[in-house]
């Protein structure tokens, strides 16, 4: 078995609390919101990346469509997969890191929610290679036209929150869009140290478009507020709504784009 990354340590420990986060208290408010962009054929095939404890793709399932959750922390799955039971739903789990799987053409619609996966770099992971590689595999994943909705943390209140000191301190590397914290995954655990991946909206709609997806809207996506309303500059996520308009263009080696 390959090492854990340490997001996959971060997750693993974090899983037995991770629904307490205030942030994860609206999942029928957000499932019904989902429901609205994604324009699903009845019981069609959702494909949730870093689905943590499944909270979206187990609400998904109960109102009868045919849910995959992918992440990469089997404590999280298995939370995901003790909800699913108690509901009495079906979902198919694949643990997997999202910059590997492939489901080609399988999917009616994606959501990554709450930085599932998206944004969340591993300690040797590309900032560029990383997120470009993880939208292809979603975007491989989709039917012709099928809608995918994302949400990830906002560029501009990242660059707003740092000051020159952070970046000589490492806190913040304002040219990867990196922000470098150490967090414990419960009280009383040692910190993991984690690296976490802003953006900013026309490098979003430019990475989709690679990607073979047009960014059709970019909203305010804060956890637990998310709403059709323009970007304020201290919103925390964006949320992006997309399409699948093409295949991805072949990417390679540090985001080098090959003919
Ligand atoms: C903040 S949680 C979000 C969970 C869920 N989408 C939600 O809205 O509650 C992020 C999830 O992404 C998963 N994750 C992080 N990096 C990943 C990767 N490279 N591949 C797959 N899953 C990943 C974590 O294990 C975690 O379950």
């Amino acid at each position: 078995m390959p090492e854990k990354t340490t997001w996959e340590r971060f997750f693993d420990a974090h899983a037995p609390i991770y629904e307490d986060n205030v942030f994860t208290k609206n999942t029928v408010n957000e499932v019904d919101y989902l429901l609205d962009e994604l324009h699903l054929p009845p019981g069609g095939a959702v494909l949730d990346v870093g689905c943590g404890t499944c909270r979206h793709a187990v609400e998904l399932a109960k109102r009868g469509y045919a849910v995959t959750g992918l992440d990469l922390s089997s404590e999280m799955l298995s939370r995901a997969a003790d909800a699913a039971r108690a509901e009495k739903v079906h979902v198919e789990w694949v643990r997997s890191n999202a910059t590997q799987f492939t489901f080609p053409g399988r999917y009616d619609a994606a959501v990554c929610l709450c930085e599932g996966a998206f944004g969340l770099l591993g300690d040797s992971d590309d900032p560029i290679d990383q997120p470009m590689s993880i939208l292809c595999n979603i975007s491989r994943s989709l039917k012709p036209q099928a809608k995918a909705v994302f949400t990830v943390l906002n560029g501009a209140a990242m660059l707003r929150k740092y000051q020159n000191n952070d970046v000589v301190e490492g806190r913040f590397d304002p040219l990867a869009m990196v922000e470098s914290s150490e967090h414990p995954p419960q009280v009383g655990l040692p910190a993991v140290p984690v690296r976490e991946r802003a953006f900013v909206p026309t490098e979003l709609i430019l990475l989709f478009r690679i990607a073979g997806m047009s960014v059709l809207n970019l909203w305010g996506g804060t956890a637990g507020n998310w709403g059709r309303r323009s970007l304020d500059l201290d919103e925390i996520e964006i949320m992006i709504v997309a399409c699948k308009t093409a295949e991805p263009l072949a990417v390679g080696v540090a985001g080098q784009l090959r003919a």
